[in-house]
């Protein structure tokens, strides 16, 4: 059904994210009939700009960043609904203009009263934009109509500063106004982790220390630091990746099952899963990382320079482009199984996976077999590309002999499903106009993931150069990647 109406205020209209993401998401929701027919969008933008103009610009957007072949009755029906504002984010008109053109839209469309803000802006405007908001009157819930505002990932740089942001924006909004999205939560593989594991009897009694050797979740990524110097050269792999998106998997995969499938009882076992894991001390959290930085090299026939060298990207920066650790989640299930996890940029190539290595049978009773021949039991959850799972088990090579080779039972997702065209960004902006934030993150989860990596951040801050390893853009990562899972006995699944 058609999500409730609304007006969707866009801030930072004018940037990446409105032309590249929100308006072609916006567009497969209204020609998928899941926008309600008194949908609304208020452009807040930093130029003067005519309506038509913005709504010229956005068609050009749709044109060049959809997903679909664009409808143009579709698409047509979805620039009519947008108005366009003037204003600077931090001045104080900038909002009383937004609430007469609210108001406006209020008394003509029968949106309800309902507001969704989304901030498309820097990080550094999420408080400021709230307190705004707040204080011109425009959050205030009242006569049922609903007031939410989204913000996106970053969430602070630090577990300090996160703290900070949460209790700015909770000053002046109810948690259940807040929607902090993590677009890898829009992703259907990463949801399908609960499908998974909570509608089937099967996995769930052997997903525990029993059963379960380690976990290993990668995000490879071939895409080098590009043009994104600035940003990426304050933030490095281990902020911008781990206590976020690879944390969304983690959690996924190691919390307990709640007792429902609602927003609350989800984000707490998120967060409790994320809560247990072991904090380090600085020399563990040394002793359980490595840090990369890529130097030049081939990805595929792409020639990629070294990290140094790149536009706005310091000459001596010991900003790490990888990252691995190894956690520890102290609870029952999970006691002894550490989760090692992996992501770097300018990779030679682009996976995201989750491996579930199983342990072993207990003895191999196929004498001429000895137990280290044996294929390892894996379930291996494909995030993205080629998307699906592959489960790794051992079976008899057909003859006389007893030969046994590795072999495997693989489920993709495109053998059953059809392909949607989508965004990702789909399923989390219905989500938040239905009022359903099981796929956003609540404070409690955010801050939990950053005091998990706070000792990674600071000791390898202490550390500077010593221990910053360099691996050839186009490989898998530096050696040192490898032995810290080599020391265990366990080595990480192959890349390349
Ligand atoms: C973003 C990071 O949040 O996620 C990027 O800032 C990264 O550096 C991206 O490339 C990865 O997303 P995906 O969906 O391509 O895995």
């Amino acid at each position: 059904p058609p999500a409730d109406p609304c007006s969707f205020v866009i801030f930072g209209a004018l940037g990446d994210l409105t032309r590249r993401l929100l308006m072609p998401a916006l567009y497969n929701l209204a020609a998928q009939g899941l926008l309600s027919e008194q949908f609304s969008i208020v452009a807040v933008g930093r130029e003067q700009m005519s309506p038509d103009a913005f709504r010229n610009d956005m068609r050009a957007a749709l044109a060049q960043f959809g997903t679909q072949k664009v409808d143009r009755q579709v698409a047509d029906r979805l620039l009519a609904c947008i108005q366009f504002v003037y204003g600077d984010l931090n001045d104080d008109k900038t909002y009383g203009d937004l609430k007469r053109a609210l108001e406006a839209i209020e008394g003509v469309r029968g949106t309800g009263g309902n507001r969704l803000f989304y901030c498309a802006t820097p990080p550094t405007m999420f408080a400021p934009i709230a307190e705004h908001l707040a204080a011109a009157g425009l959050t205030q819930e009242e006569n049922g109509a609903w007031r939410r505002v989204i913000v996106e990932k970053p969430f602070g740089t630090d577990l300090a500063s996160a703290q900070a942001l949460n209790r700015k924006l909770l000053a002046v909004l109810k948690e259940d106004q807040i929607f902090r999205m993590d677009h890898y939560l829009g992703k259907e593989t990463v949801q399908n982790i609960l499908i998974l594991r909570f509608a089937n009897g099967l996995f769930e009694p052997v997903w525990n220390r029993n059963h379960i050797d380690h976990v290993q979740i990668t995000v490879a990524e071939t895409v080098d630091v590009g043009l994104r110097g600035q940003f990426y050269d304050a933030t490095g792999a281990l902020r911008d990746m781990v206590p976020n998106h690879l944390f969304q998997l983690l959690s996924l995969v190691a919390m307990e099952p709640p007792s429902r499938f609602e927003a609350n009882g989800v984000r707490s076992e998120k967060a409790e899963a994320l809560d247990s894991i072991r904090i380090n001390t600085p020399e563990e959290a040394l002793a359980h990382s490595v840090r990369g930085q890529y130097v030049a090299g081939e990805i595929g026939d792409r020639q990629v320079g070294a990290y140094r060298d790149a536009q706005h990207v310091g000459a001596e920066s010991t900003t790490e482009t990888f990252a691995a650790m190894r956690l520890d989640i102290d609870n029952w299930r999970w006691a002894g199984v550490p989760f090692y996890l992996r992501t770097g940029k300018a990779m030679g190539i682009r996976r995201t996976e989750i491996v579930v290595k199983f342990k072993q049978a207990p003895v191999s009773m196929f004498r001429n077999l000895p137990m280290e021949e044996l294929a390892e039991n894996l379930l291996v959850i494909r995030i993205a590309p080629e998307e699906g799972m592959k489960l790794h088990f051992n079976a008899k090579i057909p003859g006389p002999e007893v030969e046994i080779a590795p072999v495997g039972m693989t489920f993709r997702y495109k053998d059953y499903f059809e392909a949607v065209p989508a965004t990702g960004y789909e399923t989390l902006i219905y989500d938040c106009m239905t009022g359903d934030s099981i796929l956003y993150q609540r404070a409690d989860g955010v801050e939990a993931g950053w005091r998990a990596v706070e000792p990674f951040l600071q000791a390898w801050k202490n550390a500077g150069t010593n221990g910053l390893e360099t691996y050839a853009a186009g490989s898998d990562g530096p050696k040192a990647a490898h032995d810290l899972l080599a020391r265990d006995g366990r080595k990480w699944r192959e890349l390349i």
